[in-house]
């Protein structure tokens, strides 16, 4: 049995209404976080919203905000988004040539610091900063837009992760992020994710988005008790 200290839920705003953003963002007052996916158009091939969005969104929302950084130059974001109210910033190490001096730099803001990795990308990459993490993203899709399919060639990627922030004793959170739904969510949190980000499931769903975020804490729940 592995206990992990319950699921924190992180709703993408990426699949909402963006006409409606206000709303839609207090659909989901009882996650844990409010996820924002910034896109540059060159990292990944979409462009989402900038820190102006994040700073209008601060005011209408309980939530700690984290942004997921998928653009090239991140280090030129960090102080704007700091500066419209975000708690976290996630980052690429595809990104970056640097990356432990630009994880440096998220947290010497005073910010608490996630890398995320793309599908392709192995573990080893944040071997030298996995300490300093207060979370890892892994990716489930190829980042870039909402909606997409699962890949399933990464769960071990997941499970290895697990077995690592355990062994060393790390409090950092394993998150997951892309096609997540209710037949995804207990497979992820079975090789030992204690994150999940979710946009489609909980925006684009019949059901009240409280409904679905209560469903998936539920699942960590169930586990702790397995
Ligand atoms: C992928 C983004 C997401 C993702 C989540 O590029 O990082 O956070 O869109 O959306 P769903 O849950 O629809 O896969
Ligand atoms: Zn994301």
């Amino acid at each position: 049995m592995m206990i992990i200290a319950g699921i924190e839920v992180a709703p993408s705003i990426l699949n909402a209404d963006f006409a409606e953003l206000r709303s839609e963002v207090a659909k989901v007052a009882t996650a844990d976080w409010l996820h924002l996916d910034i896109m540059d158009g060159h990292f990944v091939p979409n462009l989402s919203f900038g820190p102006a969005v994040a700073k209008a969104l601060r005011a209408h929302s309980d939530l700690p905000f984290e942004a997921h950084l998928m653009v090239e130059n991140p280090e030129v974001y960090i102080t704007p988004f700091k500066e419209a109210g975000v708690s976290r910033v996630l980052v690429h190490p595809e990104g970056t040539v640097h990356l432990h001096r630009l994880v440096q730099q998220i947290k010497t803001a005073g910010l608490e610091a996630g890398v995320a990795l793309n599908p392709a990308t192995p573990l080893n990459t944040i071997e030298l900063v996995l300490p300093e993490l207060a979370i890892v993203l892994v990716m489930t899709v190829n980042p870039g837009f909402g909606g997409q399919k699962l890949i399933r060639g990464v769960l071990p990627k997941i499970q290895q992760l697990r077995q690592r922030v355990n062994e060393a004793g790390l409090n950092c959170r394993i998150g997951v992020d892309g096609g997540i739904n209710n037949t995804t969510a207990p497979e992820v949190i079975a090789a030992g994710a204690d994150f999940i980000v979710a946009g489609t499931h909980i925006f684009r769903n019949q059901e009240d988005p409280a409904q679905v975020i209560a469903a998936l804490k539920q699942l960590g729940t169930a586990k702790i008790a397995d």
